[in-house]
């Protein structure tokens, strides 16, 4: 079959960093090709060459047969390559229906009514399968989850003949995933290509038709079988090693006291007297689907959001409602489900991104250490194995799952006595996903009390000492990990829905 893509010996220098070091890559029609590697192997660069926002520095891109150069990102979008961005690019302050067709507005009317705008994507919701979203909404007040579809809605809208897809499932739970395999496949059966890029080894199976891999920059190994490649296999490639894909072995059971206590937490709409204890050394994991009010819980018991009934206490004493400041001070930290608009400065350096909240312990001498500072944060990147290993670089020039690293490098060079994960994984590779497992179980042999949120029920489960179960807003079920298994909790998260 001829080729819709061909990529040859892309190259693409940033300053000190050779993203793109001769990469190859092939797209045909009607398939979906996935593009893996680790955290910071090239992949983002490479789609955003693709789609017109990087110049190369050096390499051939034909599309269907055409020598091509895409100039800016409307040249790659009239050429028919849509993209949908790890980090979503979509404008919050605009209703879902104007993002949908932004800068792709019903033209051959020569004009463009709203309500047109709002018809066009409400039928695309519909296809996607979230009739629910309303087309006037502003964006951003919609979930991550719910910002994702929107920015598929829009690729749809474009009616393009490749799309390309950063990570799309990682804002998703499983069942959301398997609608938008549903909707892949119908596009590549239309012979729409598809070249998706995640982390989740397991998805290739299920929808992969070749698979191509980077490492450093290189293309490692081009148009594999996406079913017939063991997962071993695949990862020794992105790599150069073989990793065990195992949950750490708690060193240390909880201690008896009660280090956080949530007791009847309301906020109306999102979720309802909601009442845990969290031990010191203990791992509680709230599963539930994406909606299901488990983001809004954590922020809740952070303080961003202001509860209307109900306490949070720490070590006995009360937070006052609605006060990170008073969260802060009784040593409790979040790391956010949406690190770019709520966990990091990206035009401040990796340092002083890390050492935020604790800048108060290098300026205690009188003036800011930065020497201090450097050292400080040079050890905990390094523990997590943050790259580049070089703290002064913006932060919005590491790759996702870097940027995810730096969120808790963060809480670790804090130090904190509750901490609050919002899918602490996000993005992260296979190698770095076992590093932060044990980084999370350290925090907990320590003695923090951790409340993990995870849309991967096999992490809840492998990670906590305890799982709540989350249904709409409501606490359904609290037991010991060890007394469930990943079909249990599904049934549970999933009970009495519609899909249920
Ligand atoms: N604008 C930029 N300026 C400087 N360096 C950059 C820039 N964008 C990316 N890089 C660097 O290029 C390399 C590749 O990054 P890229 O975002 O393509 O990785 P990725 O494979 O998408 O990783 P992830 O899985 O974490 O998303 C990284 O070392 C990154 O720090
Ligand atoms: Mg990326």
């Amino acid at each position: 079959m001829a080729a819709l893509l061909t990529m040859r010996g892309i190259v693409k220098q940033f300053p000190g960093v050779r993203a793109l070091d001769g990469v190859d890559l092939d797209v045909e029609p009607g398939e979906v090709h996935c593009l893996l590697g680790q955290n910071g192997a090239g992949k983002s660069t490479l789609i955003k060459v693709l789609a017109g926002a990087h110049r190369p520095d050096a390499g051939e891109i034909t599309f269907d047969g055409q020598p091509v150069t895409f100039a800016s990102p409307q040249a790659a979008d009239q050429a028919g390559i849509a993209t949908i961005y790890q980090e979503l690019d979509l404008v919050p302050g605009l209703s879902v229906a104007e993002n949908v067709v932004l800068g792709h507005e019903p033209a051959r009317l020569g004009f463009t009514r709203p309500r047109d705008a709002e018809e066009r994507a409400r039928e695309l919701l519909r296809r996607l399968g979230h009739p629910e979203i309303p087309a006037r909404r502003e964006l951003g007040r919609l979930s991550a989850a719910g910002q994702q579809v929107v920015s598929m809605a829009r690729a749809l809208a474009r009616d393009a003949r490749l799309i390309v897809m950063d990570e799309p499932s990682a804002v998703l739970d499983p069942e959301e995933v398997q609608n938008l395999f549903r909707v892949i496949r119908e596009l590549t059966a239309d012979g729409v290509a598809i070249v998706y890029i995640s982390h989740r080894l397991e998805e290739i199976r299920q929808i992969g038709d070749r698979v191509t891999v980077l490492k450093d920059g290189r293309t490692v190994a081009r148009n594999l079988p996406g079913r017939d490649t063991p997962t071993a296999e695949v990862i020794r490639l992105m790599t150069g090693r073989s990793i065990e894909y195992v949950f750490p072995v708690r060193a240390a059971e909880p201690r008896p006291d009660v280090v956080l206590e949530v007791d009847g937490l309301t906020r109306p709409g999102e979720f309802a007297d909601v009442s845990f204890t969290v031990r010191s050394g203990e791992v509680v994991g709230l599963a539930g689907l994406v909606g299901s009010g488990r983001s809004e819980i954590l922020e809740t018991v952070y303080g961003a959001r202001k509860a209307t009934a109900g306490s949070v206490r720490v070590h006995g004493r009360a937070l006052r409602p609605g006060s990170v400041p008073s969260a802060v001070r009784a040593r409790m930290g979040l790391c956010p489900e949406e690190r770019k608009s709520q966990g990091l400065l990206l035009a401040e350096p990796v340092s002083r991104n890390v050492s935020l909240p604790a800048l108060r312990r290098f300026a205690r001498a009188g003036f800011l250490g930065r020497d201090a500072e450097l050292s400080a944060v040079g050890d905990v990147t390094a523990q997590l194995d943050v790259r580049p290993a070089d703290p002064t670089r913006p932060v919005r020039t590491l790759s996702g799952g870097n940027q995810q690293k730096v969120v808790l490098a963060r809480w670790l060079l804090q130090g904190c006595d509750v901490l609050l994960l919002d899918e602490p994984t996000r993005g992260v590779d296979v190698g770095a996903r076992t590093e932060i497992y044990a980084l999370i179980r350290r925090l907990a042999d320590s003695g923090v009390a951790v409340v993990m949120v995870s849309s991967e029920v096999p992490e809840v489960l492998g990670l906590s000492d305890r799982v709540l179960v989350v249904r709409e807003g409501r606490v359904v079920r609290t037991a010991p990990s060890a007394d469930l298994d990943e079909s249990r909790v599904l049934d549970l998260v999933m009970e009495g829905t519609a899909h249920g």
